[in-house]
């Protein structure tokens, strides 16, 4: 995959519309049905073969009249009952492993999509997941895959099995009578264009379809994660409202697509009844002529019903194989959208890294999500002229008014965004020429928001790495979190719920720094990891962390002065600038922002 063009924030896939056309688009979806061509190809046989069986069976209907009735041949009462039984038995067949083969192979197809759409997205800088809402790519996970493969499976089965079907029919009514079909196939270039106009409509309308199935999920998730605030601020009415003019335009397209369908269906038949008028017309003149008998008629007939339905699943296919390019387009503009640049190539060896991180004149924009340009010369600038040195075994307090640019900063160090100007190095070399991976491996965060998963306290902790009970018992201890855990009915063994919901924030927190503990990386990142805590829990966990501090670099980010007093250096942001650094005594003395922010967190401790 490529990985070509420098991430620049400003890369918004999402928003982009499907860029590959439909045609370019069903062509590459054949390259993921290449891999089980031999469950496809038994399948295409066996389709055949049903279509064979279907007009066998038509076929059979000359004989059953002229030589069953008009003129009985005594033999016929044993063959043509046999001759049906067989005939069946070997559609039957033929159907079961057809369908087999392609459930098989289009259930294989879905996982294939949504495994490489999983681990692109994993591989997607942070940057997409501000401009594509996660229930968004769950919908494209689920939704879509499953539409790419009903347009893979159903919709090739009906076209090929129909297809021929349509073909022998009318090979027959040529051979029975030309005139007659003739008169047929007058009428078929008006299905014709039906199905090539239904085909259009539907296509446009699906997409339309897709994207707010999108919004609504996102809608929901969005009300139902806020409930308590929804209750609280009594906005149940309008995010109903709001949920409902959503669900209404989805209802409105669907309406649509059933009714394109519906109608068409009708017209089909409508056309197909106009066929059978015509056969009848002209069929009857013949028979006064005896250019046609009574079972060449009815085998005319036979071959017309049969026509029908096969028709009737060929306009439909055209909607399913419709839904199902427009889906995969939306995948398809997914995988080729830009993953994280990863270009560098050194690491470490294996090593620890010494842990010396510079920054050197950064800066930052975020790309936003609308593309609008702010205005000014600071506007849209989340950090300007950034430059720091934070040596090994030494603490980085970062300070600053909320929304002055201290996480966007520490975002920096795992690469999750690039800077926009300037540079990081770590150990002399710049961060972009660490392999990803090396690089985030040499680092432990814990973020303003904890992430948990639905497990158990102990796969909590050994996320990312494996450990014995002693171990994760030690770093439990450390964090301050061994004393709640043992009092969990399950201790380690307890699981905690969707995102740690059956627990408290401060004991949320807690985990997440002994899963950076247990990391033990030389850089250590910390935002606001301890503000849930209270004073006595942060005190404990500010100890443990001081003595994993000595042989680390350690960024932190808080607003207690216990932890920014003992920081071997402060740093000061407003509104993305770096004002003021020093140390806490330092920065007193300069009465400067530093001090400010001081005298009022003092203030507010005081009275509190
Ligand atoms: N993903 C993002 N996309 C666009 N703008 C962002 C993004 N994240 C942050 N910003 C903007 O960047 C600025 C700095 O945000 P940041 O999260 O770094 O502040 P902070 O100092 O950590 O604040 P707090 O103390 O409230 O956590 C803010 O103006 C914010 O609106
Ligand atoms: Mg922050």
């Amino acid at each position: 995959m490529s990985a070509a063009t420098p991430t620049t924030p400003a890369a918004t896939p999402a928003a982009r519309p499907a860029g590959l056309g439909a045609w370019a688009a069903y062509r590459r979806l054949l390259g993921y049905a290449t891999p089980y061509w031999v469950l496809l190809l038994a399948a295409g046989i066996t389709m055949i073969i049903e279509a064979v069986a279907g007009s066998a069976f038509v076929a059979l209907m000359d004989p059953l009249v002229n030589k069953g009735f008009v003129n009985p041949e005594p033999r016929m009462a044993t063959v043509l009952p046999l001759q049906i039984i067989g005939l069946f038995l070997v559609r039957g067949i033929a159907g079961y492993i057809t369908d087999y083969g392609m459930a098989r192979a289009g259930r294989s197809m879905v996982r294939d999509l949504r495994d490489e759409i999983i681990g692109k997205y994993l591989r997607m800088p942070s940057s997409h997941f501000d401009v594509e809402s996660v229930p968004s790519m769950v919908s494209r996970l689920n939704f879509d895959t499953e539409q790419v493969a009903q347009a893979g499976t159903d919709a090739l089965k009906a076209m090929v099995t129909d297809t021929l079907t349509v073909a022998f029919m009318l090979g027959m009514m040529v051979w029975v009578s030309l005139e007659v079909t003739v008169a047929v196939l007058l009428v078929t270039p008006l299905i014709g264009v039906v199905v090539w106009y239904v085909g259009k409509r539907y296509r446009r309308i699906s997409r339309g379809i897709q994207e707010d199935m999108g919004r609504l999920a996102q809608a929901a998730e969005q009300t139902l994660a806020a409930q308590q605030d929804v209750k609280v601020y009594g906005t149940q009415a309008s995010e109903q409202a709001r949920y409902s003019a959503l669900a209404n335009r989805v209802l409105r397209l669907n309406v649509k697509v059933e009714a394109t369908r519906a109608g068409s269906s009708a017209l089909v038949q409508m056309l197909a009844a106009l066929a059978l008028a015509a056969i009848i017309a002209v069929a009857t003149r013949q028979a006064l002529v005896g250019d046609i008998n009574a079972g060449e008629f009815v085998t005319l007939m036979m071959a017309m019903m049969a026509i029908i339905p096969s028709l009737r699943r060929l306009t439909n296919v055209q909607a399913v194989l419709g839904r199902g390019v427009a889906a995969a387009q939306r995948l398809f503009a997914v995988l080729d959208a830009p993953e994280e640049v990863d270009r560098g190539n050194a690491g470490f060896g294996g090593r620890r890294a010494r842990g010396e991180l510079v920054f050197e004149r950064v800066g930052l924009r975020y790309a936003r999500a609308d593309g609008a340009e702010a205005a000014g010369p600071d506007a849209g600038w989340a950090l300007r002229d950034i430059s720091f040195t934070a040596r090994p075994g030494t603490v980085t307090a970062i300070v600053g008014r909320s929304g002055s640019g201290k996480t966007s900063l520490v975002r920096l160090v795992p690469r999750f965004y690039e800077p926009t100007e300037g540079r990081i190095t770590l150990d002399g070399v710049d961060i972009d020429e660490y392999r990803l991976a090396e690089l985030r491996g040499q680092i432990a965060l814990v973020g303003q928001r904890v992430m948990l998963f639905d497990d158990t306290i102990a796969a909590n902790i050994a996320y990312a790495a494996a450990a014995d009970e002693a171990r994760l018992r030690e770093v439990a201890r450390a964090a301050n979190a061994l004393e709640f855990i043992e009092r969990l009915p399950e201790g380690l063994a307890t699981r905690i719920g969707d995102n740690g919901a059956l627990l408290s924030g401060g004991q949320r927190q807690r985990l997440a720094i002994a899963r950076a503990m247990l990391k033990d990386a030389p850089i250590l990142i910390l935002d606001e990891a301890t503000a849930a805590l209270d004073t006595e829990s942060e005190r404990l966990v500010q100890d443990a962390l001081q003595k994993l501090m000595p042989d680390r670099t350690t960024l932190v980010i808080a607003h207690r002065l216990s932890t920014i007093e003992h920081a071997d250096q402060v740093l000061v942001l407003d509104h993305g600038r770096l004002v003021e650094q020093g140390t806490h005594a330092q920065l007193l003395a300069q009465d400067g922002l530093y001090a400010h922010l001081h005298r009022m967190q003092f203030r507010e401790q005081g009275g509190a």
